[in-house]
């Protein structure tokens, strides 16, 4: 949620800030900005809407500044329009602040500046933030006039210090609340990029006379090969050759630079037309690197297995896809292991002072660990005492950093914002859990483990291409539709339900089948589109009493299922692969979010960026 850059180097600043910061699109795509120094002068270039339009703007445009600082945007304060575009800038324009976080009290802060004079232009947060940094390190400074006179001749030599400049920081930081990662220009600094951190994710990349700054390290992939990931209430400053980071108490620290393990294939389209359409092609060998890397690094056994023995009570709390694998993996232990389990959206869970405790073992799913619902839960979790384990997608995110125990995802980086082969993989890993435990609770379990490889391989036979092809022109000017199932098909339905809507803009809503005829049912008309979901052997006669109930008010039933037999009941059948009742998660999804991907082409969308969404929301 926004993805801030900043380059400092021999080369043409303004080409690789954009780069980079196309690497972090999917963080959001309302605006798009950049601020660079050159030769004592600052510029700030913004365009609203998607990286494109700033490039365009830019594209044979040469300025020689050696050091930039960009922005993509996901509005939260203000709408998508110019003004409220990053970089923003102080009341004297000598700086420009890019930001990703919310800083909550900035409306008590703008009224205090707006009573000292200061006007402004937007309606962003970070404006408030640009413009105390400016109140506080020119107005408050006894030199500030010796400092606005070197502006107006640049032959002046006045420079206000780095150190100075690193205590207005912090100053403006501990009367800022909320989360930020900030990246700051400074007129007279044509040579340094000021930054801070906190909640909000910034890393810093090392390169031979030449630095970085990013949200992740997409962005630093084939321009430097080492990172570090900066902690909560750092700050510092990068140049062409040096690195400064300080501390809360503005004490220099030592930082250890990580290899960054991303290759930057996998951040690149290759032969597919979007990230969606690889990321769902990629979703079986998410699922099996899984698996597979929880098994050989004996990952689960470093959690102790004393924990799963005693009787503990089990919470899983996460948000949107990641919340519907955790409801998957409710349904199986609770099912299978016979251990009741409390899920809750995290943005809920915060509120609604949750039944935690030292007995308590908190499970937290997020492909980014990154998501800010999310981290809260983690905190409240570790404040009560409980034992958390997350399972996240993404190395070194702060989620990690913050639990007992990680349990990784091996789905490599996932570009799209709707989430396709990281649920898969988060299954993979939320499977290989339910199977530890079993294993310690002497439990025989209706999975094999071995066989999930098998569930996940299963759909390599088939092609769904000509079937989906028909029912997306069958529903792809549709209004609403409806997604059924019962069981674990119904969770299915939910996520199935999710990934049509937000790639599509349709609106689609997930129903228990059973539960239709006790009000839904008033909206099934005739023609409209259901889509049921029936992948579990007991449930199959049910089922098609719910069927037979939508057939007889004219809607149109569009069935996913393994059971050939079925045919004759429904408008269409997309044949699914048939592999043991438990694992049919991942057998089934695969072609609905193929369903979800092509029903967004056929509408001229773009998949990989639905309008609105962001792909790591590090605001609550
Ligand atoms: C939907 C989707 C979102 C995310 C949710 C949590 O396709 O991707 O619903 O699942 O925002 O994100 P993470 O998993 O990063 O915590």
């Amino acid at each position: 949620m926004c993805g801030i850059v900043g380059y400092i180097g021999n080369h043409l600043a303004i080409p690789i800030t954009l780069k980079c910061l196309a690497a972090l699109e999917y963080r959001g795509y309302d605006s798009a900005g950049l601020a660079y120094l050159d030769s004592g002068n600052m510029g700030v270039v913004k365009r609203v809407g998607k990286l494109e339009n700033l490039n365009n703007f830019l594209k044979n445009k040469i300025i020689p500044a050696s050091c930039a600082i960009g922005h993509t945007r996901w509005a939260t304060h203000g709408k998508a329009t110019v003004e409220n575009a990053h970089p923003h800038t102080d009341a004297n324009s000598v700086l420009s602040v890019v930001h990703n976080g919310i800083i909550e009290n900035y409306d008590s802060i703008k009224k205090e500046l707006k009573d000292k004079g200061i006007k402004f232009y937007s309606e962003t947060d970070t404006e408030v933030f640009a413009k105390l940094l400016g109140y506080n390190l020119f107005s408050q400074n006894p030199d500030f006039d010796k400092y606005y006179a070197m502006h107006n001749s640049l032959h002046s030599t006045y420079k206000i210090s780095k150190k100075h400049i690193l205590k207005a920081l912090n100053t403006t930081i501990s009367q800022c609340n909320g989360t930020y990662a900030v990246a700051v220009l400074v007129k007279g600094y044509d040579d340094t990029i000021f930054f801070a951190k906190y909640k909000s994710p910034l890393i810093l990349g090392k390169g031979q006379d030449e630095n970085f700054l990013a949200s992740d390290t997409p962005a630093l992939l084939g321009v430097v090969s080492k990172f570090y990931s900066l902690k909560d209430g750092e700050c510092g400053y990068i140049e062409k050759g040096k690195i400064v980071v300080c501390d809360e108490n503005l004490k220099q620290t030592k930082p250890i630079f990580k290899k960054i393990s991303v290759k930057p294939e996998q951040v690149m389209l290759g032969s597919f037309k979007h990230f969606m359409q690889k990321e769902i092609e990629q979703g079986a060998e998410s699922v099996i690197n899984t698996i597979d890397r929880i098994k050989k690094l004996g990952i689960l056994e470093r959690i102790p297995a004393q924990i799963f023995e005693k009787n503990f009570n089990l919470h899983i709390t996460a948000c949107g896809t990641a919340l519907h694998a955790g409801m998957v993996a409710k349904y199986i232990i609770e099912n299978q292991l016979r251990i009741p389990v409390f899920l809750d959206y995290a943005s809920e869970f915060r509120y609604k002072e949750p039944l935690i405790n030292a007995e308590s073992i908190c499970l937290f799913i997020s492909q980014s660990g990154e998501t800010a619902d999310t981290l809260s839960c983690v905190e409240l979790a570790k404040q009560k005492g409980a034992t958390t384990i997350a399972f996240t997608n993404v190395p070194a995110s702060r989620m990690e950093s913050m639990v007992d125990y990680v349990i990784p995802t091996s789905a490599g980086p996932e570009i799209a914002v709707a989430s396709t082969k990281a649920y898969l993989a988060q299954l993979g890993a939320l499977y290989s859990l339910v199977d530890y435990i079993a294993k310690i609770r002497h439990i025989t379990v209706n999975f094999n483990i071995d066989n999930v490889r098998l569930a996940a391989l299963s759909n390599a036979k088939f092609n769904y291409d000509e079937t989906l092809n028909e029912i997306v022109e069958l529903i792809k000017n549709e209004e609403s539709i409806y997604f059924v199932g019962r069981g674990l098909d119904y969770i299915l339905a939910m996520e199935a339900a999710l990934k049509l809507k937000e790639v599509s803009y349709i609106h689609c809503e997930a129903l228990p089948a059973g539960e239709l005829k006790h009000g839904s049912l008033a909206l099934i008309k005739r023609d409209c589109v259901v889509i049921a979901i029936l992948t579990q052997d007991d449930l199959v006669e049910k089922m098609l009493n719910n069927i037979h109930e939508i057939n007889s008010r004219g809607a149109k039933v569009i069935l996913f299922s393994p059971y050939a037999d079925l045919e004759k009941f429904v408008s269409a059948h997309v044949l699914t692969p048939q592999v043991d009742n438990m694992l049919e998660p991942f057998a089934v999804m695969k072609p609905l979010q193929i369903l979800a991907y092509k029903t967004a082409l056929a509408r001229n969308l773009d998949p990989d960026k639905p309008r609105n969404l962001a792909k790591s929301v590090t605001v609550e």
